[in-house]
């Protein structure tokens, strides 16, 4: 029989690590969510013996399962990670460890107090390229990398969907943007160039998506907004969902507007909810561009590069495909 695990937090990540551990032979134990549709997604998918409303409640409980995947929003990581672990749980626990560098230093130190497993789903480093890549490097294909250079172009709707409209939008609700997307690339440097990092350099801010770059016209909500100032804007919700829709997208990022996925529900939320509004109404903080560099022990050097390229490179009016 597989391991048995805990699920705290069935939102898009707890849900898409649920059925590939349901698919792999893990016995899904438990899950806590809020979202009482989110409870019944995972009672239908993995019968599930036990759910609770809040992640607490799973803790209140004997230990029920080996391990627990903590796929909660950025700001309970920390508090909801030390508990597992003197329950006896070991971890999977999504990044961020958490948003703040005493809480970081709370969960390491419980990790080595109950000597748990901790798995920090820094998920970049296992992709196939990515393991393509450090083999080849292993080898010696290119002699020794000295210098990297690291572009990380998120999508112009990804991240409208996710830091202007979504979860990340303001930093003291999650984390700041380099902690909640760019970790995974900086994970990915130091996974192809691994050393002792010496001294470390980042600057970037929020540039674009603000009231003054508003075009003029436009409504506080894009089903409300004038045909001509929609269609020339690329982050247009009716344009980033409605279209995908209509398209046929059914997964990410429609389930995140509206669960379960239906025409009727989107537009409700489009009209109703966050991922309807402006991009420009000022309701967000983290950065839309940001660069890091890093100077190793040893002199290497390696720099990370985050923006929106993609719209750079795109007419207006052709939002990208939902995606990964
Ligand atoms: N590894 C990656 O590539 C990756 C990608 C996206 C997000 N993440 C991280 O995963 C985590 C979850 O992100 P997500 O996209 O699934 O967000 P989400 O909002 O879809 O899921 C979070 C879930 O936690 C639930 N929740 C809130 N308070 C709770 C409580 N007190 N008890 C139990 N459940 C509670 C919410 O109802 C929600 O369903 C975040 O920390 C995020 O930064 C990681």
């Amino acid at each position: 029989m597989g391991p048995s695990l805990v699920f705290l937090g069935a939102g898009n990540r707890g849900l898409a690590y649920a059925r590939h551990a349901h698919a792999l032979g893990a016995r899904i134990v438990a899950v806590a969510d809020p979202r009482p549709e989110r409870l019944q997604a995972f009672r239908q998918a993995f019968h599930v013996e036990h759910t609770f409303r809040d992640w607490r409640e799973a803790l209140e409980k004997p230990q029920l399962a080996q391990a627990a995947v903590v796929a909660l929003p950025d700001r309970l990581h920390a508090e909801a990670a030390v508990a597992l672990m003197e329950k006896g749980y070991h971890l999977l626990l999504e990044k961020p460890i958490a948003p703040t560098w005493e809480e970081v230093e709370r969960v390491a130190q419980a990790k080595a107090r109950t000597g748990r497993m901790v798995a920090v789903a820094h998920v970049l480093r296992y992709t196939p390229y990515a393991q393509a890549l450090k083999r080849l490097l292993g080898e010696g294909a290119i002699g020794e990398p000295v210098s990297v250079q690291h572009l990380e172009p998120v999508g112009h709707w990804h991240y409208a969907h996710s830091f202007v409209r979504g979860n990340w939008r303001r930093e003291r609700e999650s984390s700041p943007f380099l902690l909640a997307k760019s970790v995974h690339d900086l994970d990915w440097l130091l996974f192809v160039m691994p050393g002792e990092v010496r001294r470390v350099a980042s600057f970037g801010g929020l540039f674009h998506f603000r009231p003054e770059n508003r075009p003029q016209g436009a409504a506080d909500r894009c089903l409300f907004c004038p045909e001509e100032v929609e269609r020339a804007c690329p982050f247009s919700a009716r344009r980033i969902y409605l279209e995908a829709y209509e398209r046929g997208e059914r997964g990410w990022p429609l389930d995140v507007v509206a669960y379960p996925v239906t025409w009727e529900n989107l537009v409700k939320a489009l009209g109703e909810g966050p991922y309807g509004e402006c991009v420009y109404l000022g309701r967000n903080d983290v950065a839309d561009h940001q660069v890091v560099m890093l100077e190793y022990q040893d002199g290497r050097t390696a720099s990370l590069h985050a923006d929106l390229t993609a719209i750079l490179h795109r007419a207006p009016g052709t939002a990208g495909q939902p995606g990964g």
